[in-house]
């Protein structure tokens, strides 16, 4: 294995990292599941109301892990990879990110241009604080819809370059977001670098 790919992100950017992709991967099954409930009735306003509060608080955790990636130096990339494909991974990381603020941020802003504002877990209703603008909640509404498109893409290809870094390149790329109690990764050295905390 490539000295470099021995490095591991820390405990709890791992952590964030899987908590994040499988409560992205529900809460994008409900925003899909949401346009099978017909507009105008009581269910459609309460599953709404519910997927607005559950994004919230996915976009909190999506803030506090981005906090802690930009305090916190990723292990590199190995020199043995080659400059494009670093390139495109450092890209695909960025336009990742971008895509996971975008999504609860332009459901938020969409949310504060409609009468309806957010019935945060149908319990607490908080007013919206913009206009009822249908020009801007229209725009915002597509900006979700885009981001959603984007993230599954983006998604598609992460899957499939780890899958590459398994299947062809035999690198280990995966250990260095795996939980350290899996067998292999608890070969790995217990004391890493500073650059990998
Ligand atoms: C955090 C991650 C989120 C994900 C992955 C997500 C995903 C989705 C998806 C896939 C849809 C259906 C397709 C579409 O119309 O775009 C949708 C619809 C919707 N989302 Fe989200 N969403 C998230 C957060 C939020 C937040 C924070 C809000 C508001 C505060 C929100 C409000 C809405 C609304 C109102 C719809 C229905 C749009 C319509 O049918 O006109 N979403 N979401
Ligand atoms: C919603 C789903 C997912 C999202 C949004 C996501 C997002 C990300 C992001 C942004 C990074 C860069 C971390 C950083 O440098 O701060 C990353 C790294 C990584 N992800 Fe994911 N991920 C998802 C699902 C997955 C899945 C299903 C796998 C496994 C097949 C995976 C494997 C990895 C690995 C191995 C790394 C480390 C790459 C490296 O060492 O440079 N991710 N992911």
């Amino acid at each position: 294995m490539a000295a470099s790919l021995s490095l591991r992100y820390t405990g709890t950017a791992i952590a964030l990292h899987w908590l994040i992709a499988l409560l992205l991967l529900g809460q994008f099954a409900f925003g899909l599941m949401l346009e099978d409930i017909p507009r105008g009735t009581p269910a459609r306003g309460y599953y709404v109301n519910l997927h607005k509060s559950s994004g919230i608080l996915i976009g909190l955790l999506i803030l506090l892990r981005l906090g802690w990636r930009l305090t916190h130096k990723p292990p590199p990339l190995p020199e043995t990879m080659p400059r494009w494909q670093r390139h495109a991974a450092r890209f695909s990381h960025i336009a990742l990110y971008a895509c996971m603020l975008a999504l609860p941020l332009s459901g938020y802003l969409a949310s504060n241009f409609s009468r309806h504002g957010i019935k945060f877990f149908n319990a607490v209703h908080w007013l919206p604080w913009g206009p009822d603008d249908k020009a801007l909640y229209t725009f915002f509404n597509g900006a979700h819809h885009l981001a959603a498109l984007l993230l599954a893409l983006l998604v598609a290809v992460h899957v499939l370059a780890v899958a590459k870094h398994i299947l062809i390149d035999h690198d280990g790329l995966l250990l260095r977001m795996w939980p350290r109690r899996s067998a292999q990764a608890s070969r790995l050295p217990a004391n890493q670098p500073v650059e990998n905390q």
